[in-house]
């Protein structure tokens, strides 16, 4: 697929859960978020059938993120059910790595090919500030766990306030650099204002070579994460609302009012 700036489109980010067992200081209130209904959530045969049309229409990557995906309950049977469809040379999870411990080796089998990991901060104080809910032992034993079951190449991705020198990214770098783990550092962002930049290491933020389109938990294509375009699956049908978001994407990112990255999944 090919959008209105001659951009080719094949990438698409599949948000299955708003829910989070962390709560990072620039993606939520402490409280967490107002959570959506159970019958707003797409189900996994909706999720499986859109992301069959999106392939037939020339997607071959695809991310889940969240919220976190692996509090969405049943994952692995949605893992496997991606992992069968064929056409998807690319199949990847961002994750907050504090469940990977648990999970890896089942989404190695269900066919998740690599992961990329939240990790902000080595310091195990600073980490419980910034998720004020999470231990960064559980990341550490998340990221070995990954390792050692073959998901490859393992990133990290790294929010920064401005710099990738900021003391915390310098220490984050090392670490990657000690363990094997590639890195990527991404100025925090701020949706509604519409601040955001390119990644370090990575491809986001970087509207000229937009390769992405987003499907929201419950069920909105979003053809760019700053704009408040959304085209809904339910009504329109997928083939329809992914249409309509590639035709529609537009040609840089402004703002984004209606949308939360606990939502979106960054
Ligand atoms: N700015 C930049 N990145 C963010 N993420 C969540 N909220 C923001 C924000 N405001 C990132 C997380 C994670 C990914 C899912 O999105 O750090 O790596
Ligand atoms: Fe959860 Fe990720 Fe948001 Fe942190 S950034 S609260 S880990 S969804």
């Amino acid at each position: 697929m090919f959008d209105s700036f001659n951009r080719k489109i094949n990438y698409l980010r599949i948000s299955v859960t708003d829910r989070c067992n962390l709560r990072c200081v620039y993606c939520m209130p402490p409280e967490g978020v107002k959570l959506l209904r159970h019958e707003d959530i797409l189900s996994f045969d909706e999720i499986v059938e859109i992301t069959k049309t999106a392939v037939a229409m020339g997607i071959d990557k695809v991310r889940l993120t969240g919220g976190e995906p692996l509090v969405r309950k049943g994952i692995i049977d949605l893992v496997t059910m991606i992992g069968e469809i064929n056409g998807i040379k690319d199949f990847s999870m961002t994750t907050n790595g504090t469940l990977l411990d648990k999970y890896a080796s089942q989404l190695v089998k269900a066919g998740l090919q690599r992961v990329n990991i939240s990790l902000d901060t080595t310091d195990p104080e600073k980490y419980r500030q910034i998720t004020r809910l999470g231990n960064i032992e559980d990341v550490f034993r998340g990221i070995d766990a990954a390792r050692k079951s073959g998901l490859s190449p393992i990133k990290i991705n790294c929010v920064v306030k401005k710099s990738s020198t900021e003391p915390d990214a310098l220490a984050v770098k090392k670490f990657c650099k000690e363990n094997n783990l590639q890195v990527r550092f991404i100025r925090e962002m701020n949706l509604e204002t519409g601040s955001f930049s390119v990644v370090e290491g990575g491809n986001g933020g970087d509207c000229k070579h937009c390769n992405r389109i987003r499907l929201t938990s419950d069920g909105k294509i979003l053809p760019c994460l700053f704009s408040d375009l959304s085209f809904d699956v339910r009504s329109l049908g997928a083939e329809k609302a992914i249409r309509l978001a590639v035709e529609n994407k537009p040609v840089s990112g402004t703002a984004n009012h209606l949308k939360q990255f606990s939502n979106i999944g960054g």
